[in-house]
């Protein structure tokens, strides 16, 4: 019996996370997979229940499961609210409680969508990378933080950017584990010019390479990185990157791939894992059925793929996404009629839908 936590959260999270289960649920149907949904408030949404923006109960939920799948969290409403109850609080939370270390990100250009990307088409055809993100610490997590008055009517801003050994080894073996199944290249981002916490964590990487003598490892600092990014996209194949820097990085790859909206993640710890798409809340938006439900569909295959070892079906996912695509079906991110063919501008729910018939269409 698989036993999954659904933290929908706020704006267009409650709306893509719906079809993702709902794809879920079709293909754990067709192959009598037993499952049990359990659904919490998280973010927002639950400090506007609870005033505080993750309960133990929910916590002890996702604890308890198999597997998070995760919409989004934040919105203009909660924005002044000290940090420790803003909803981004729960997602961090979630994050640092479960041990969810590694982030995977991929970010892949499908040839389809090339003229939704800003970028020129022979620059993005064809890039296929993953950002593979610390995500339990760095200066995220760093002590000491906060805001201290000085006492002559100053105040100082703190945060640390701080990684052990142990940090940094664990997180760069998942990076080779990965790249031996890929094009065996590993790239590392860090500031080891300036920062010595990243000093260390290219020497730790370096280190942990040597048991992995088929990998090739690459460093680069991170402001280089955001540059070439944008200069050679289809040189990168593995990126791992400490903490925010791979959280500014997955942003800018988004692009490269036209949309935030087709960007899937996991954040795992071993098998257990929770599963979102990379954009936020999308307050602007919300609630009108525009959103792009990929990201969060991807994620679900992502679940299905590192959590219970199904990887056919998250394949059969990832066709059908491909699949609908090619038929031109786009929601309003995505969407451009410069397109080769005929481009049908669809809502969230369609798109989901037509992901469905799609599996359907398959078998
Ligand atoms: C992300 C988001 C989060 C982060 C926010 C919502 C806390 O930007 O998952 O990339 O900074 O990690
Ligand atoms: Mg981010």
């Amino acid at each position: 019996m698989i036993k999954l936590a659904l933290f929908a959260g706020d704006g267009i999270g409650v709306e893509v996370a719906t079809e993702a289960v709902n794809v879920l649920k079709f293909l754990f149907d067709l192959n009598s997979i037993r499952y049990e949904i359990e659904e919490d408030l998280v973010g927002g949404a639950s400090y506007d229940e609870y005033k505080k923006p993750i309960t133990e109960k929910a916590l002890k939920l996702a604890k308890d499961a198999d597997a998070v799948i995760f919409g989004a969290v934040g919105g203009y409403k909660w924005e002044s609210l000290p940090i420790e109850l803003r909803p981004e609080k729960a997602l961090l939370t979630l994050r640092y409680d479960l041990g969810l270390y590694v982030n995977l990100r991929p970010a892949k250009v499908y040839s389809e969508l090339i003229d939704a990307s800003p970028l020129k088409k022979d620059i993005v055809n064809g890039t296929d990378m993953i950002i593979i993100r610390e995500l339990t610490g760095g200066i995220y997590f760093g002590q000491p933080r906060g805001i201290f008055n000085l006492g002559d009517g100053q105040r100082k801003g703190v945060n640390t950017l701080t990684y052990t050994t142990k940090e940094i080894t664990r997180i760069a073996k998942t990076a080779f584990e990965i790249a031996e199944k890929r094009r065996k290249k590993v790239l590392s981002v860090d500031k080891a010019n300036v920062l010595e916490s990243t000093e260390l964590w290219r020497e730790v990487v370096a280190d942990t390479a040597k048991n992995y003598p088929d990998v090739e490892l690459s460093n680069m600092y991170v402001d280089n990185c955001s540059m070439q990014l944008i200069r050679q996209p289809k040189s990168f194949d593995i990126i791992l990157a400490p903490n925010m820097f791979g959280d500014i990085l997955s942003d800018e790859a988004s692009m490269i791939a036209g949309s935030i909206g087709m960007l899937p993640s996991a954040s795992l710890n071993g098998k257990k894992g929770m599963y979102e798409p990379i954009h936020g809340s999308a307050p602007d938006i919300a609630g009108q059925n525009k959103a792009n439900p990929i990201a969060a569909i991807l994620s679900a295959a992502m679940m299905l793929r590192y959590s219970f070892d199904m990887g056919s079906l998250a394949e059969r996912i990832e066709n059908a996404v491909t699949g609908v695509i090619r038929k031109g079906y786009r929601t309003p991110d995505i969407y451009s009629d410069l397109g080769i063919g005929e481009t049908k501008l669809i809502g969230t729910k369609e798109m989901g839908a037509a992901i469905i018939a799609e599996l359907k269409l398959k078998g």
